[in-house]
């Protein structure tokens, strides 16, 4: 084989696992009304609440997983609370929008929790993967307390 066709044929393969990653992350559509923000928002957090609650228990391929969903919620999060979306039975309090940096850091502080904790899930290292799962739950609870009205 030419250097050329090799080079194409590489250069072709590139190409696919960028349409494939491509593909991965459009599968997240961002909600356009309020009302599915709430609906999309809840779910997400419920399946938080799921994953958390098994996480620290898991090794190999579930704590892999554990952690790339929360780490795509976490990723998603900011687009599921689009301004002014507290409608229905929302428990989400305005305070979000007046202070979206605060709320936006809290998020990213999880987000880097979880990416730290896919990679220690993916080398096998179980105490780096519990102190990332520990400061995933952290940023639950420090961005409920602010954010969440209180459960009635
Ligand atoms: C940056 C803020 C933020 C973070 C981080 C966050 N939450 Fe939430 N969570 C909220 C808000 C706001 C609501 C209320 C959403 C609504 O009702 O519109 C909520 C709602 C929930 C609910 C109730 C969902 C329902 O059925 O109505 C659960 C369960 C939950 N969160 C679990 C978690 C868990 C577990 C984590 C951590 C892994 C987490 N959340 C991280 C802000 C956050």
């Amino acid at each position: 084989m030419s250097i050329r066709k090799i080079t194409t044929l590489a250069l072709a393969g590139l190409m696919s696992v960028g349409i494939v990653a491509a593909f991965a992350q459009d599968a997240f559509v961002a909600p356009t009304t309020p009302e599915e923000a709430v609906e999309a928002r809840q779910a997400t957090m419920k399946e938080n609440g799921a994953t958390l609650r098994t996480a620290a228990q898991l090794s190999g391929a579930e704590a892999v997983a554990a952690m790339q969903t929360l780490l795509d919620n976490y990723t998603n999060i900011p687009a599921l609370f689009p301004e002014d979306s507290a409608v229905g039975d929302s428990k989400a309090l305005p305070v979000i929008w007046e202070n979206w940096e605060e709320f936006t850091a809290i998020v990213e502080s999880g987000r880097s929790a979880a990416e730290a904790g896919l990679a220690a899930a993916e080398a096998g290292d179980a105490a780096a993967y519990g102190e990332a799962v520990k400061a995933i739950g952290a940023t639950c609870g420090q961005c409920h307390q602010q954010f969440r009205a209180a459960q009635s």
